[in-house]
């Protein structure tokens, strides 16, 4: 792996400041996308490691939260500046469990690390309110307080932003948090846990768990200690998770799936409509919930779209992510691959046309040939599900109202993007269009300082920006007699 600092490459857990394996000494193995070759082992942790894990942060929380935001800010500020310091080694960590690109991932360790300096600089700002009083002989006032121990369920497209887009947050509010990230991806978590410990965070007040996720997460959502519980993954997973939690009232946020709609219109820039979706389509292969899942392309336009997006999607180089110059590296594994075909080989069944692309890469394994599809219809799985691959779905459309109708129609509700130059007509889309996140005339809408998350089946609750650090607070109401 050639790792500059080979120490960060941790494969057991991080528990109470101590690294830990598993009572039963069963492990998972971590394998390369790219190669189908074993990495690591990490600790297959059950029910009581996980129960230890909470006392160890439930234990923690008292002191964490009495510290001032000022000094949280501080430990998140050493964390932030040590990720950086090895943003080379993570980038490689994460690219070989992976599977992206090396200048993805280390873009993904930048924007990571930018989660914890941004909510360490919020972390001051927590600020309650004064509220005019209805009596004469009383004032009320708020102020914000954490929520408590918070769990943290994390996916394998972005295992390191998602980790800190959680784990910032919650730190700074000045709660105490378990961390299990996806067992195809918990290096990249294990090596921030080592970065957290040198930053001198406390023990108990950042911890990693892995293994069956069944396990973990029931634990997650049963026990009573647990304050909040912060899921991003699938919608069927989210639901499930959902239904537990409801026995401890627990506080949920849910970053589901997505099938958004990249709409363009006749009248948009066709050149910067082009790069949008190469960007909106085939960041980390198309493995995002925020990815483009169907083009959605007005009449008079469709023949220069498809012509340009076609040249610029042939010039694509597929490959494993550490190679110079690949900008897409393989799917997580084989079943991401096979379904990819199924809803390609449907698709064409029922009309749609391939028009470049549409098979496994001549690399073979987990390697997918970047694919562009026309004449894809509501009725298809294609345009109903989400993709997580890097295969682009075009619909035509005729006017404004068909675009919208077709956009909304899905259960998901997480991005959109729409490419036009009329204004008015920016304003109406932007209003019309049932999601949490829009970009106009932009492929790519992801940033620590606004609000991430969804609506509809693509979940709820907000990540990054001040919205993300409420999510951490309790809002407590004092009512002074005078
Ligand atoms: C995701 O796909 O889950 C997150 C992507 C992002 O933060 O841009």
């Amino acid at each position: 792996m050639n790792l500059t600092d080979p120490s960060l490459l941790r494969s057991r857990c991080y528990v109470h400041g101590h690294w830990i394996s598993a009572d039963s000494g069963a492990f998972v193995p971590v394998i390369n996308p790219a190669t189908g070759e074993e990495i690591a082992r990490v600790p297959a942790l059950g029910a009581i490691e996980t129960r230890r894990a909470i006392d160890a942060a439930a234990g923690a929380f008292a002191a964490w939260r009495q510290r001032t935001a000022r000094e949280r800010a501080g430990f998140l500020k050493r964390w932030h500046r040590l990720i950086l310091d090895n943003q080379e080694d993570l980038a490689r960590v994460l690219t070989l469990e992976n599977g992206k690109p090396l200048t993805e991932a280390r873009g993904e360790v930048e924007y990571g690390a930018e989660f914890i300096e941004w909510f360490a600089e919020e972390a001051v700002r927590a600020y309650g309110e004064t509220i005019p009083s209805p009596w004469s002989d009383r004032r009320i006032v708020t102020i914000k307080q954490p929520v408590g121990v918070c769990a943290a369920i994390t996916p394998w497209n972005f295992p390191l932003a998602m980790v800190t887009r959680k784990c910032a947050a919650a730190l700074a509010a000045g709660c105490t948090v378990i961390v299990k990230p996806a067992l195809e991806t918990p290096l990249t978590a294990l090596a921030l846990a080592e970065l957290a410990d040198r930053a001198g965070i406390p023990p108990g007040v950042l911890n990693i768990v892995t293994g069956p996720a069944e396990d973990i997460g029931r634990e997650f959502t049963a026990h009573p200690k647990i304050g909040k519980l912060s899921f991003t993954g699938s919608t069927e997973v989210g639901r499930q998770l959902m239904a537990h939690a409801a026995s401890t009232l627990k506080r949920v946020a849910l970053e589901l799936g997505g099938n958004a709609p990249f709409i363009v219109f006749a009248d948009a820039d066709p050149e910067e409509a082009v790069s949008g979706a190469i960007s909106a389509k085939f960041r980390n292969g198309g493995q995002s919930c925020v990815a483009a899942n169907r083009f959605l392309v007005e009449e008079g336009i469709h023949l220069t779209f498809m012509q340009r997006l076609a040249e610029r999607i042939a010039a694509l180089h597929v490959g494993p992510g550490w190679e110079e110059g690949v900008s897409v590296g393989p799917l997580i594994h084989s079943r991401a691959v096979e379904k990819i075909e199924v809803l390609i080989a449907e698709a064409v069944a029922k009309g749609a046309e391939i028009i470049i692309g549409g098979k496994r890469h001549v690399l073979g394994g987990n390697f997918f040939e970047p694919t562009l599809i026309t004449g894809v219809r509501p009725t298809m799985r294609l345009f109903n599900e989400e993709i997580f691959g890097p295969v682009a779905a075009v619909t035509m459309f005729r006017d404004e109202a068909e675009a919208i109708a077709l956009a909304n129609a899905t259960d998901y509700g997480l991005a959109a993007y729409f490419y036009t130059q009329d204004l008015k007509r920016a304003w109406r889309m932007a209003e019309a269009l049932e999601c949490g996140m829009v970009g106009i005339n932009v492929g790519r809408v992801s940033t620590t300082v606004a609000p991430f998350g969804g609506l509809k089946h693509s979940g709820f609750g907000r990540e990054g920006s001040h919205y993300g650090l409420e999510e951490y607070l309790e809002v407590k109401y004092l009512c002074f007699g005078v």
